[in-house]
């Protein structure tokens, strides 16, 4: 059996999935949904010149992909503020079909605010089939790898592990949307350590244990503008993306740092430390996740991929970022990774979701899943702005906005 699936969204996570399809079986892209035909068409090409999507095509709307029955299942990519008018049309799609879509999956963040989030997942309810949260970081190959070992070899010796630490922290991101806070939602915080926050979550919890055998208790958070409202980088961003960026007026976070306290069921105390940055500027990203516990310790650089290049001075090339994603640099020392879509997970995280809704297994990781992250989002967000830890149980999370209005387009 093949999952045919049709992408909503046709830039730069897309076309990382697009890429890790090669890696995966029973499955092909048959269409392909953007803001503009132009960018539909490049990444069905892309799908076509990959060999994992020979028919490809563009729809004119998600309404129409939805509906036709040449489409098995939706991975949405969108930009944030487009959610909640993506999921409308998904449903609208869904009414007119005979035969119910297999699953949809939603990219990271699930929304912009946790009243959004809890609004996405009451459309996909109503659609009524599984649902994928995509986090990549759950199935990227190291992390998932010493996981395993430390879990199967030092917490079954030693006791289990009390102390998750992940951080997310690059240059900045790619599109205008991103850093327009009324679009995306937030800044770093919103846009990097829903990874981070999850991937911790996940670390610290026993392998085959439910979700539910972690409470989140507390949560106290900082969060900073260190870089991009200096004038320098605000005529930048404003260079790069016109003046519907200005951050001398709409800053967001350029930096973030969460501690989030947890309960065990059987009592115990544990933490998750994270941060994220988009003023972080160095030989490739800082991505790092570690695990402690009394006798052990593990430690994933995922910058560190085993591979590196060096270019002296006379070799002076294109700006791109074609050695590591959000590369900041053409010369010297940098590291390279030989298969980014596989190294970051997108490989893994596609096969599973799949497998998952070919087979009509309900997805381990799923829209409720994403809103209980937003929750813990929220709560941090609310924590640097009131300057206290906050409980993610508290009622007022639910309609809380980090920056005011969002805007939809
Ligand atoms: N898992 C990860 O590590 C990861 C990495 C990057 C992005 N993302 C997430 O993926 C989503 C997309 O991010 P991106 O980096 O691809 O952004 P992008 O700006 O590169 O691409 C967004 C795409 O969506 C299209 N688009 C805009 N409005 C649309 C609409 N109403 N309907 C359909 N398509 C629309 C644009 O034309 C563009 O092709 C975001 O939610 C982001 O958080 C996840």
């Amino acid at each position: 059996m093949t999952l045919r699936i049709g992408f909503v969204g046709a830039g730069f996570n897309t076309r990382f999935h697009i890429q890790a399809l090669t890696e995966v079986r029973d499955c092909e892209v048959v269409g392909i949904v953007s803001h503009t035909k132009a960018s539909a068409d490049s990444a069905a090409k892309l799908a076509k010149e990959l060999g994992v999507g020979l028919s490809a095509r563009a729809f004119d709307s998600v309404e129409e992909m939805t509906a036709d029955p040449s489409v098995d299942a939706l991975w949405l990519s969108n930009p944030n503020h487009t959610r909640i008018p993506v999921m409308e049309e998904v449903l609208a799609g869904s009414q007119r079909r005979e035969t119910p879509l297999k699953g949809i999956c939603l990219e990271k963040p699930l929304a912009r605010t946790l009243q959004e989030a809890l609004q996405v997942k009451s459309i996909a309810d109503e659609i009524g089939v599984p649902t994928g949260y995509l986090e990549n970081m759950l199935w990227a190959p190291s992390v998932v790898r010493a996981r395993e070992v430390l879990w199967r070899r030092g917490a079954k010796l030693s006791g289990r592990p009390y102390l998750a630490r992940a951080a997310e922290e690059h240059a900045g991101p790619h599109s205008a949307w991103f850093w327009q806070r009324e679009l995306a939602g937030g800044g770093s915080l919103l846009d990097m350590m829903c990874h981070s926050i999850e991937a911790a979550r996940w670390l610290l919890t026993e392998p085959g244990a439910p979700r539910s055998s972690l409470t989140p208790e507390k949560v106290s958070a900082t969060v900073g503008t260190l870089k991009w409202d200096r004038p320098h980088y605000v005529q930048e961003l404003k260079n790069r993306y016109g003046d519907a960026v200005d951050w001398s007026k709409n800053p967001a976070d350029d930096f973030s740092r969460a501690t989030v306290h947890w309960r065990t069921d059987d009592g115990q105390e544990l933490l998750t430390e994270t941060t994220s940055s988009w003023c972080f500027v160095s030989a490739g990203i800082r991505h790092t996740f570690e695990l402690l516990g009394p006798e052990y310790a593990m430690e994933v650089n995922m910058a560190q991929c085993g591979a590196s290049v060096f270019f002296s001075r006379e070799v002076t090339g294109e700006a791109g970022e074609d050695l590591v994603e959000k590369q900041n640099a053409e010369q010297g020392l940098m590291p390279i990774s030989p298969n980014e879509p596989a190294h970051y997970g997108y490989a893994g995280e596609d096969r599973y979701f799949v497998q998952s809704f070919l087979s009509g297994t309900k997805p381990k990781l799923d829209f409720s899943d994403g809103v209980e992250v937003m929750r813990l989002l929220m709560a941090a967000y609310k924590s640097a702005a009131e300057d206290r830890a906050i409980a993610p149980t508290e009622p007022e999370l639910e309609t809380y906005m980090p920056f005011g209005e969002v805007r939809l387009d």
